[in-house]
């Protein structure tokens, strides 16, 4: 059996000695994903993608496996010292590490098709304090992980493979010294100090969210409001309904939507509110975001009137009205048209 002695194609050191922290930042996280179908004894499907957070900076083509990076800084700080060669020998690695699953496989009986996921990278405390990491998963679930302190695998799960998995691996010393050294000098620190020296637009990405409120009547004794907030980017986001200016706590009325992904790598989520028809109050959906800083944005709904204009009148009555009291306000075009008549949107 031929153990992956070159798990190293799994990261593309950039070598830059060094390391840095921000003492306000979240806990920042590189990680490499590869995922491999193997459908049967002569094929493997390869995918990988490198990603800083939630954003890629890296994939690996399925067809000839060459490496394509999102910016051009990274290929250039690919191509210097050591990380040369590793770029050289990441194909060689693949192999090893393919005809490794099928040598599995065959040793226990297991069946085709399988997925193998690897999944290594470094998260990067706040307190400079940082963790490698590199895990494997067999058909969906853990099967071994790297214990980088430690310079060994270890099994996830009680089963054959996982055990034959991890003897096998931890046979191979010089393997896991490299692993140990790749994942806490080169993940760990050449890869983060090389983000903060050139992709400090990757960290800082801020894309502001857009709101649009509409109605919609499943039966004639309710209605339910919508807030659907998309485009906007990092992920954390707070979204609220206000009855009359007041926070509408959580409860059986008020359903939110997970946040989920848009493909131009943003997010969306919705806010929906169960209200009775023409109950005569006001409704607001408001947004809070990194991107506003401490401005708020506010989409009225109006719910007492079925007279377009007169809603129109109240919503900027209303807005008038929170402005003056919150000192300054201004008027944001929404980028959506739907019920436009019965919605008006602004910040403050
Ligand atoms: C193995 O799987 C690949 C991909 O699904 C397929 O193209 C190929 O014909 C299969 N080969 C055999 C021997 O079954
Ligand atoms: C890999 O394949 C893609 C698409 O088929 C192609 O655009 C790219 O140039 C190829 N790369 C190499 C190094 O052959
Ligand atoms: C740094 O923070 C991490 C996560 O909060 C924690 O696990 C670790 O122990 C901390 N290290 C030090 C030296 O404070």
């Amino acid at each position: 059996m031929q153990p992956p002695h070159l798990l190293l194609f799994l990261f593309l050191p950039i070598l830059l000695p060094g390391m840095w922290a921000d003492p306000e930042a979240e806990p920042q996280v590189i990680q490499y994903l590869l995922t491999s179908l193997f459908a049967n004894i002569s094929s493997a499907e390869v995918s990988c993608v490198a990603l800083v957070g939630d954003i890629p900076f890296l994939t690996l083509h399925p067809a000839n496996w060459s490496i394509h990076f999102y910016w051009p800084w990274l290929s250039q700080a690919a191509a210097q010292g050591d990380s040369e060669k590793l770029m050289s020998q990441y194909k060689i690695a693949l192999r090893n590490i393919i005809r490794f699953v099928h040598d599995t496989v065959q040793q226990t009986e297991q069946h085709y098709p399988l997925v193998v996921q690897f999944r290594g990278g470094c998260v990067l405390y706040p307190n400079t304090t940082s963790q490698g990491f590199l895990n494997i998963g067999w058909d969906g679930r853990d099967l071994v992980a790297f214990e980088v302190g430690k310079q060994c695998w270890e099994a996830r799960q009680p089963s054959q493979v996982a055990e034959l998995v991890s003897n096998s691996l931890n046979k191979q010393k010089s393997v896991r010294v490299f692993l140990e050294h790749l994942l806490s000098i080169w993940v760990c620190q050449s890869n983060f100090l090389a983000l903060k020296r050139y992709g400090r637009e990757i960290l800082e990405r801020q894309e502001l969210p857009v709101a649009t409120v509409f109605a919609r009547t499943p039966s004639p004794a309710q209605l339910l409001l919508v807030c659907h907030v998309t485009g906007f980017y990092p992920r954390p986001i707070s979204v609220a309904w206000l009855r009359d200016g007041q926070e509408v706590p959580l409860g059986p009325a008020l359903n939110t939507s997970p946040i989920l992904p848009n493909a131009d790598l943003t997010y969306q989520l919705h806010s929906v509110l169960a209200v009775t028809p023409r109950d005569g109050h006001s409704y607001v959906c408001r947004v809070r975001h990194q991107s506003l800083g401490s401005r708020s944005l506010l989409i009225s709904w109006e719910n007492r009137s079925a007279a377009p204009t007169i809603g129109i009148t109240i919503a900027v009555l209303l807005i008038l009205a929170t402005a003056s009291a919150g000192g300054f306000w201004w008027w944001k075009h929404r980028k959506g048209n739907e019920a436009a008549w019965e919605t008006q949107e602004f910040t403050i």
